[in-house]
């Protein structure tokens, strides 16, 4: 499986970390950048790694820019991408049981490097538990579709 990795100048020392990371460990790595430190804006890279899983070109992906929300926030409006921000061991693996989260979002400036490293191999090392937790998936890709039926009015305000 390919995994397609990018962050913004405030997530590229990690993402460096987890591409050497994820090449030792002999997993093909699209790197979308960015590969130097100048300032870039997050949307222009998160949108290469949501619309490669988005598309089906790589399977799974990895994102970080300073605090992880931009680039969760872009990840996140992708269709079949399930973007995660974790911020340590339990959330890296819930994400995976219960969310199927096929995208791992990282803040660059919120997580030690070394717990970052352990997070992102315990996500790719643990499986999505199904159950009840797919009705929930299936739930969001009704949302995706625009399948959503509101006519009960379950989710407007009550003021
Ligand atoms: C860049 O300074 C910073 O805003 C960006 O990396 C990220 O944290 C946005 O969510």
């Amino acid at each position: 499986m390919k995994i397609a990795i990018a962050s913004d100048h405030a997530g590229r020392e990690l993402k460096e970390e987890i591409a050497a990371l994820l090449k030792e460990k002999g997993i093909e790595v699209i790197d979308y950048g960015v590969d130097n430190p100048e300032s870039v804006d997050y949307p222009d890279y998160g949108i290469k790694v949501a619309g490669a899983v988005s598309k089906g070109l790589a399977g799974m992906g990895i994102l970080s820019c300073g605090t992880g929300i931009g680039m969760s926030i872009v990840a996140n409006k992708f269709p079949n991408v399930r973007a995660a921000l974790c911020s340590d061991m339990f959330t890296a693996r819930m994400s995976r049981l219960h969310n199927d989260a096929n995208v791992l979002v990282l803040g660059g400036r919120t997580v030690e490097k070394a717990v970052a490293l352990l997070m992102v191999e315990t996500w790719l090392k643990t499986e999505f538990e199904g159950g009840r937790h797919q009705r929930r998936l299936d739930k969001i890709r009704e949302l995706e579709k625009g399948l959503y039926n509101n006519k009960k009015d379950e989710h407007r305000c009550q003021n």
